[in-house]
């Protein structure tokens, strides 16, 4: 099987990154990960790529935000990148990137959107009194965590949970519903 060329997208520690690469390590995964992207140069994710020999590339947006995706696209179709699946990037991508890589960009966001679009996910479903928490893999459009849904997974919201041991438990079901959604999604 060819396997379609996607870079991963990170500014921190990485966890989806390595489902994903764990993932496309099967013989029957239609994608392989042919590079790791940053915003920040000190991410953990990096030396984790550069450890298991994925080539890396981290530039700063402290130019401006036109030179900082101007960079990343080159050095995307630099690696001839197919796709991209955004893993724990911080950073607002903006319309005119995303028209660039129109329909080509997914993300992975921790609640069931279109509940919580936004930071402090898991500390708004509790707040709220959910019983059910979990992730959402979606296409990027220029409307922030918004975009056709391709995947979920749901996580029951347990009495006593807090912001992070709701956070951990939705984090592994994220580790297993990226790399699914992303082969179902390339593969549709
Ligand atoms: C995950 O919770 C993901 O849903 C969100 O950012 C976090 C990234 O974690 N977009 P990691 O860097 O993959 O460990």
């Amino acid at each position: 099987m060819v396997k379609r060329r996607v870079g991963v997208m990170i500014s921190g520690r990485g966890s989806n990154l390595k489902a994903l690469h764990a993932a496309s390590q099967a013989e029957d995964s239609p994608y392989s990960i042919v590079m790791v992207v940053s915003d920040n140069a000190a991410a953990p994710g990096l030396d984790w790529a550069t450890e298991n020999g994925i080539p890396t590339f981290a530039t700063s947006a402290d130019d401006g935000r036109e030179g900082f995706e101007h960079r990343i696209h080159a050095a995307l179709e630099g690696m001839k990148v197919e796709a991209i699946a955004l893993a724990g990037f911080m950073r607002i991508l903006s319309p005119e990137f995303v028209a660039r890589w129109q329909g080509r960009i997914v993300n992975i966001h921790p609640s069931l959107l279109p509940k919580y679009p936004g930071l402090d996910t898991h500390a708004r479903a509790i707040a709220a009194g959910d019983e059910v928490a979990g992730a959402t893999v979606h296409v990027v459009t220029d409307k922030v965590d918004d975009g056709p849904i391709i995947g979920t997974a749901e996580v029951p919201v347990e009495a006593g949970d807090t912001p992070e041991t709701l956070a951990a438990r939705v984090l592994e079901a994220e580790h297993e519903l990226y790399p699914q959604a992303l082969a179902h999604w390339l593969t549709r």
